[in-house]
C-alpha cells in the first residue's frame, strides 16, 4: 500500500509514521510513504502558498495552484488518477468500515490543509473523499491524515505480526473490547479475574463477551443498536 501526503509540514508526517508499527512496515516495504511539500509548488521565490479570502473574513486561504501542482506531480508518477482524501471537519466522519474500504486501494493521496482552508476550486478538481476524524477542529490536516493512515495500515496484510488481532477488536462486531490482564496475578491489591486463570476456554470466552457487552452499554450505548445481542444479553443491559 502506497500513501502520498500533500502537506506544508512533511517532517510532521515523516516523524509520526516512521515510528513503531507503521515505521517497521515501511522499512519492510509493506507500506510506502511519499510526502510532497506543497510549498515546493508555490511558483514564487518566497514560497508563499496562501492569500486573503475573497469576500473578506479572518485568516488566510491556501491557493489552488500550489495544491494542484503537488497533486499533479503524484498523478504523473502514478500514471492515473488516484483516490484523494481531503481532511476537513466538513467531511464525512471516519469510522472502521471506511478504513476497511480504503485498505482495499493500493495507492491513496491525503491532502492536508492549513489556515482557514483551501480554495474550493482545486478541491472540486482533485478530491474524491472529504473526511473528518471527529467533531472538533485541529490546526491542520496532518494529525487526521496520520490517524487515517495508521488505522488503514493495520488492516494491510503483513503490517501486524499477529494476523487475528486486527479481526477480533473493537467495532468489528459493534462492541467495545473486553479488558486485558497480564502478570502479575495480583498488582497493588488488585487481582486478575479468576476465570482468566481457570484454563477453561469456554468460560473465558463467555466472560469476555459479557464484559464487552457491559462496557458497550456503559460507554457507548449508541453502538448497541447495531450489535447482535442474544435475548439474555439484551436483558442484562436493560437492567
Ligand atoms: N482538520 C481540522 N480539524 C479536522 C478534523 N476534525 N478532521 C479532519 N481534518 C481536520
Amino acid at each position: 500500500m502506497k500513501f502520498h501526503v500533500l502537506t506544508l509540514f512533511p517532517e510532521m508526517i515523516e516523524n509520526g509514521l516512521h515510528t513503531s508499527i507503521t515505521g517497521r512496515a515501511i522499512e519492510k516495504g509493506i507500506l510506502s510513504l511519499n510526502t510532497v511539500n506543497i510549498r515546493d509548488f508555490a511558483g514564487n521565490k518566497h514560497g508563499k502558498v496562501d492569500d486573503y479570502p475573497y469576500g473578506g473574513g479572518a485568516g488566510m486561504v491556501m491557493q489552488a495552484e500550489p495544491v494542484y501542482g503537488a497533486y499533479k506531480s503524484i498523478e504523473e508518477q502514478a500514471g492515473r488518477k488516484l483516490r484523494t482524501i481531503y481532511l476537513t471537519p466538513q467531511g464525512q466522519t471516519f469510522h472502521q468500515k471506511m478504513a476497511e474500504e480504503f485498505s482495499r486501494e493500493d495507492e491513496l493521496v491525503f491532502l492536508c490543509g492549513h489556515y482557514e482552508g483551501i480554495d474550493e476550486r482545486v478541491l472540486q478538481e482533485i478530491v474524491t473523499d472529504f473526511v473528518s476524524i471527529g467533531d472538533y477542529v485541529l490546526t491542520g490536516g496532518e494529525l487526521p491524515a496520520m490517524v487515517m493512515i495508521d488505522t488503514i495500515s493495520r488492516l494491510v496484510e503483513g503490517v501486524l505480526n499477529n494476523e487475528s488481532s486486527a479481526e477480533t477488536e473493537s467495532f468489528q462486531d459493534s462492541l467495545l473490547e473486553y479488558p486485558q490482564y497480564s502478570r502479575p496475578e495480583v498488582w497493588r491489591g488488585r487481582a486478575v479475574p479468576p476465570v482468566l486463570l481457570s484454563g477453561h476456554h469456554a468460560n473465558v470466552e463467555k466472560w469476555r463477551r459479557e464484559q464487552s457487552v457491559l462496557r458497550t452499554a456503559r460507554w457507548r450505548p449508541d453502538l448497541l443498536e447495531k450489535a447482535d445481542l442474544t435475548e439474555k444479553e439484551k436483558a442484562m443491559v436493560k437492567g
